[in-house]
């Protein structure tokens, strides 16, 4: 596959990319940093992937999105798929705390992230389709306490892939929203550790697995599914007294 990956740095996105990698995928990397780019790009190169490109884009700054994907494009030829893994997290009380990291995080998991998309979707439905797999969370689907900013981003993002997927899957784009459980990387450190909590390497290939699938909804871990299924169905007065 040719793919477009935002977020092949660190952690979930690093496991994915490493894993397409593997098989012998073309990867141009899109980030903000391009030093780490190129260490990234050694990286999966020495695993057997190539990577044509390294690209500057912040999720932060709205104007290098279409110009690094425009270069991604160029230098790859034919995209199959765009990977998006890209994120913030800020805790909840620091995000309450703090007006600029609270506008950090809601711009780049929601409001930057959907720009990412749209441009992207353009481009794939116009080349025939092709497959868009973004990262949300868990944390959207239910409001919690401990997590209802972070959480609120990720809503808004699941709420927005699952319609795009399906408006234009008839038209050939196949939209991939993953939904992980707690997963242990750099953005989750110091954080309690909760049930279920796994390594970005142990979900990997189930995320691999979903975008060659094109799945509409993947949890990852699977467990997931039915911790909020469980999670969904309790009431109101039962979620103010949790404090999780
Ligand atoms: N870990 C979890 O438990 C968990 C659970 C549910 C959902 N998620 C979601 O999964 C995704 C990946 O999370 P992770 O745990 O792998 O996080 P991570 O280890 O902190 O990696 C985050 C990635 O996002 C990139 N990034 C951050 N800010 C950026 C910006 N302004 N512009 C471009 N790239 C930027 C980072 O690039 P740099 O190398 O430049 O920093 C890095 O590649 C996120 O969307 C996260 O919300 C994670």
């Amino acid at each position: 596959m040719n793919v477009v990956f935002l977020g092949a740095t660190k952690g979930i996105g690093r496991a994915v990319a490493r894993k397409l990698a593997e098989r012998g995928d073309r990867i141009a990397l899109i980030g903000r940093d391009v030093e780490d780019l190129k260490r990234s790009a050694a990286d999966l190169e020495a695993l057997g992937g190539s990577v044509p490109a390294t690209i500057p884009c912040d999720l932060l700054d709205r104007a290098t999105i279409e110009p690094a994907l425009a270069s991604a494009w160029e230098a790859l030829g034919k995209v199959d798929a765009v990977v998006v893994t890209a994120g913030l997290f800020g805790t909840q009380d620091a995000l309450e705390a703090d007006a600029d990291m609270r506008d950090r995080v809601l711009t780049a998991d929601f409001t930057n992230t959907v720009h990412v998309c749209e441009a992207s979707a353009v481009r794939l439905i116009e080349a025939g389709g092709g497959t868009l797999c973004v990262l949300s969370s868990v944390s959207g689907d239910r409001p919690r306490k401990t997590a209802y900013l972070y959480g609120a981003a990720k809503a808004g993002l699941s709420f927005y892939l699952e319609g795009l997927d399906l408006k234009y899957r008839d038209a050939g784009l196949k939209t991939v929203l993953i939904k992980p459980g707690f997963i242990k990387t750099g953005m989750t450190e110091g954080l309690p550790v909760p049930p279920f909590a796994t390594v970005p390497e142990a979900i990997a290939p189930a995320i691999v697995r979903a975008i060659d699938r094109g799945t509409g909804v993947a949890y990852v871990p699977g467990i997931w599914r039915f911790v909020m299924l469980a999670i969904c169905s309790l009431p109101k007065f039962v979620m103010r007294k949790l404090n999780f």
